[in-house]
């Protein structure tokens, strides 16, 4: 079966879905998860999962993207990934580091792409008076949060919504779509899914 890396960066609740969806005839497994930062919650809770976990650190790396994304490279190839999942990885990777996994690396990001790309998603879609809002996982390019949508889910956005509700709303929604793409994507499979 295909083999995942998995980054996170926080509390890897996206993770953990991904992992726990790799199970049974499923075209991929878990070979390890890998957060930027070392004290990530994600972490503790892949290895409760019984995956192999590592670290690389950014801040040992201070204004050296190239040298932090070396080290990131080398470290994925000891696990000889064919799939590299990002799953609330928060570091902009330069195309540099993409470009070596063309094809094989995807990202899931909260908001109806390309509406949103970057940060405060939730809160850009209430300022701009949206009537929904959503979340997308696509294949990574060398372009932030760009590259072909694979899947996206939606949400109405209600009267009294804050950034927080919409998070809170949204997240397990991310939890079936990113599974669900990723499935099919491990079998070849690029349908968009949409829900
Ligand atoms: C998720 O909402 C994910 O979509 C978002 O961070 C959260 C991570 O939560 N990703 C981004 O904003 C990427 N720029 P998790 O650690 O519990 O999966």
């Amino acid at each position: 079966s295909k083999r995942v890396a998995i980054l996170i960066s926080g509390g890897g609740s996206n993770m953990v879905a991904l992992a726990q969806s790799m199970v049974g005839d499923h075209p991929a497994r878990p070979v390890v998860v890998i957060s930027n930062d070392p004290n990530a919650g994600g972490l503790a809770k892949a290895r409760d999962l019984g995956i192999a976990t590592a670290a690389v650190d950014h801040r040992d790396y201070p204004n050296d993207r190239s040298a932090f994304e070396e080290v990131l490279h080398k470290t994925l190839e000891g696990y000889q990934p064919d799939i590299v999942c990002l799953a609330g990885f928060m570091r902009i990777l330069t195309e540099g580091f993409t470009a070596r996994y063309e094809g094989r690396m995807l990202n899931i990001h909260p908001s109806l792409l390309p509406k949103y790309k970057g940060l405060h998603t939730h809160a850009r879609a209430l300022e701009a008076g949206d009537n929904e809002h959503g979340c997308s996982v696509h294949e990574v390019t060398a372009a932030l949060d760009d590259g072909p949508v694979l899947g996206q889910a939606r949400i109405a956005i209600e009267e009294g919504d804050t950034p927080e509700t919409l998070a809170s709303r949204l997240l397990p929604l991310e939890h079936k779509l990113y599974p669900a793409v990723l499935r099919s994507f491990a079998a070849n499979d690029k349908t968009p899914i949409r829900f």
